[in-house]
């Protein structure tokens, strides 16, 4: 023991670990709200989401992340998310421990509590990913860990890498945010993802309409965030009353799992169906999104139209999530 202890440091493990900072002001953040981007780094990601964009169809991974491991943290189902995570890490040449499959099989089943799973994750890795059922769960993990936390979905809170998705994909589709019409359809209430982009459209010159059942409006806390920007926003039961003018069709789920009463769910759940029918009295070069699953909501004969982008919005998924791990990690 004491030969141990007088033995010379060879390395200096913390600061090999602080990733060095390249001035984006992201890397050695949490990722918990969109709160936390500015225009400014909205910009940053999604110009590095294109450069991945180009990079995986050229080279179709590269080294920016070797030696570096990310820890996907699951508690509830996931396909796209945790998916999306893994392969933009394995594109970036890192490394993944994956539990995704059912935290049953992890310590969690054991009665594990989640700062104990946290701190003992971030042993081996240099970043979490983590979707939890909990509202706050990804904020009171990033009180404990010393890596990044990457909110990967918290209850009905917010779930804010979707979010850059879904605006990169807008900017993508139609070439620019500000000016745009967008409808937002469905589980107003309980969908995070509708949370999360509402909060970031607050940034831009948009006009938004909400479709929903009375149970599942938006929010008044986010309804009223969004008067107090001066943004013009409506409120609606039907979709055909905002279709033809909208440019941004968003689609979601309606959230079973986070209804109390399964009959309201019930009430509920087929509440809007877009069909080929609706698709006629909309605009042109509008686009259709849904951060899927969808179970119902749209019509598999929408997607053969060339609006329907909620699978080039899924592509789009890896490469913003690409960009964001290269932040968070320091790695230009
Ligand atoms: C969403 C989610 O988990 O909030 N899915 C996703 O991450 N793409 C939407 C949903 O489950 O309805």
């Amino acid at each position: 023991m004491q030969q141990l202890n007088t033995m010379p440091k060879l390395f200096n493990l913390d600061a090999m670990r602080a990733p060095p900072r390249i001035g984006n002001g992201i890397t050695g953040d949490d990722i918990i709200s969109v709160d936390q981007f500015d225009r400014a780094k909205l910009t940053y990601i999604f110009r590095r989401a294109e450069e991945m964009r180009e990079m995986v169809l050229v080279a179709g991974g590269c080294d920016l992340l070797r030696g570096m491991v990310l820890a996907c943290l699951f508690y509830e189902p996931s396909t796209r998310t945790s998916a999306s995570f893994i392969a933009a890490m394995a594109r970036l040449g890192g490394r993944i421990i994956p539990i995704t499959q059912g935290v049953q099989f992890s310590s969690v089943s054991k009665g594990e509590s989640l700062p104990d799973t946290i701190r003992t994750l971030e042993q081996y890795a240099d970043v979490i990913v983590l979707r939890h059922p909990m509202e706050g769960a990804a904020h009171i993990a990033s009180e404990v860990a010393t890596v990044p936390i990457i909110n990967a979905g918290d209850g009905a809170g917010e779930h804010p890498t979707q979010a850059l998705l879904d605006l990169f994909t807008i900017k993508e589709e139609l070439g620019h945010i500000d000016g745009l019409q967008i409808t937002m359809v469905g589980d107003l209430r309980y969908g995070r993802t509708v949370h999360s982009l509402t909060r970031l459209l607050m940034q831009y010159d948009v006009n938004l309409r909400y479709v929903s059942p009375e149970i599942l409006r938006l929010p008044m806390l986010l309804m009223n965030g969004l008067i107090d920007q001066g943004i013009e926003v409506r409120e609606t039961h039907d979709v055909a009353d905002v279709i033809s003018t909208t440019d941004v069709l968003y689609v979601t789920r309606v959230q079973k799992e986070r209804f109390s009463d399964p009959e309201q769910y019930e009430e509920v759940k087929n509440c809007y169906v877009i069909t080929p029918d609706l698709m006629r009295q909309a605009k042109q070069n509008m686009i259709v999104m849904h951060p899927l699953p969808r179970v119902g909501e749209i019509l598999t004969s929408v997607d053969s139209d060339p609006r329907a982008a909620y699978f080039r919005q899924v592509q789009n998924g890896m490469y913003v999530r690409m960009a964001l791990l290269a932040a968070v990690l320091g790695r230009a």
